[in-house]
């Protein structure tokens, strides 16, 4: 194995060593603002602290800002916002999928019911755009702000079209584009920004964030089908039970025999039909293979928009993260 692979292969824990300690910081910021008196709400907001993600968002910001400069208190302060807005829409997303794991813990619907859940989402969303507005400027705000409003829309596009076997690949692009690659964008181009890089460098880190979104989704949509709850820790499946197309079945329906589509459309349309039932049809029909080639096509794009950055550190790990986000299995 090559040394670049080797090191995208291992753990984003491993590869995030070197910010280690502003994520340490993004935490704390984060930890803080939420802090409530009132001991319901306080033991319910206590449980975040046990559902600890990848923190993929938050590097992005602080090693995008390393990569253009140094990390300030702003960047601390931007990485909990973003952690924040992506925690608030994991917590809305479970609900819509009633999944019942999450970051290897129990979810908070299924701990603490719906309302709670669709209370918690707001509160954090909430938290997220004032904390961006303690900031001198007002860039970041309105940066975050039309990031989120995309972001809902992509949620609300995918809720329109569950059950819409017809979709076509470009309505799923435009969905995730939405929902996952626009807070990932928004993450490489504050990073950017507030290290002060010329406007050509944070045009393409902000490619390079909405590439390394959509290899990232595509990735998961796959995990969704063939990974593990063990290594995922969280629910999986939840696409195909909520009828939401992702691109393996997309590719299978495009180039379906009248036949097999009408065989897939039953097997969808029956409760309890076991995920290896779909994944063993759609690797036969090359679907799971064209879903990964195309997430690894976006990481190269991903990979490519860093050229215009000096050799550091940073950039190194920036370009193994685009690999790593499609090898992951969790
Ligand atoms: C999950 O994101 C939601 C998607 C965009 C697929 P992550 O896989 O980054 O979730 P955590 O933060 O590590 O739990
Ligand atoms: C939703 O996508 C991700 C968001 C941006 C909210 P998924 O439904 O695929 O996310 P997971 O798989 O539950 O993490
Ligand atoms: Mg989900
Ligand atoms: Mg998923």
């Amino acid at each position: 194995m090559n040394t670049n692979l080797a090191a995208a292969k291992r753990s984003p824990g491993d590869l995030f060593a070197p910010i280690a300690r502003d994520l340490e910081l993004a935490e704390r910021i984060f930890q803080e603002k939420i802090q409530r008196r009132e001991p319901g709400v306080s033991r319910l907001l206590h449980y975040l602290n046990h559902y600890r993600g990848k923190r993929l968002r938050p590097a992005l910001l602080l090693l995008t800002a390393q990569a253009c400069g140094s990390v300030t208190r702003a960047h601390h302060v931007l990485a909990a916002v973003v952690e924040m807005i992506h925690t608030a829409t994991l917590v809305h997303d479970d609900v819509l999928d009633s999944a019942s794991v999450r970051r290897h813990v129990r979810t908070v619907n299924a701990e603490w019911g719906n309302q709670a859940s669709i209370l918690l989402g707001d509160f954090l969303f909430t938290h997220a755009f004032h904390l961006s507005s303690t900031l001198d400027d007002v860039r970041a705000c309105r940066i975050i702000g039309e990031t989120t409003n995309r972001l809902c829309a992509g949620e609300l596009h995918q809720v329109c079209e569950k059950g819409n076997l017809n979709l076509g690949e470009d309505d799923y692009l435009d969905m995730i584009q939405g929902k996952t690659a626009e807070l990932t964008a928004c993450s490489a181009r504050l990073g950017a920004m507030y290290a002060g890089a010329d406007t050509e460098v944070i045009e393409n880190l902000t490619r390079y964030g909405t590439y390394l979104g959509l290899a990232f989704q595509i990735a998961d949509d796959v995990l969704d089908l063939v990974g593990e709850e063990r290594s995922t820790g969280k629910s999986l499946g939840t696409d195909l039970e909520q009828q939401k197309l992702t691109l393996p079945l997309i590719h299978f329906f495009s180039q379906a025999s009248v036949a097999d589509a009408e065989q897939m459309r039953r097997l969808l349309r029956t409760e309890g039909t076991k995920r290896a039932q779909f994944v063993r049809i759609l690797e036969e029909a090359g679907s799971i293979g064209y879903a990964r080639r195309r997430a690894h096509e976006y990481a190269s794009l991903a990979g490519a928009q860093l050229q215009c950055l000096p050799p550091s550190e940073a950039r190194t790990i920036l370009e193994h993260l685009a690999e790593r986000v499609v090898q992951r299995d969790c």
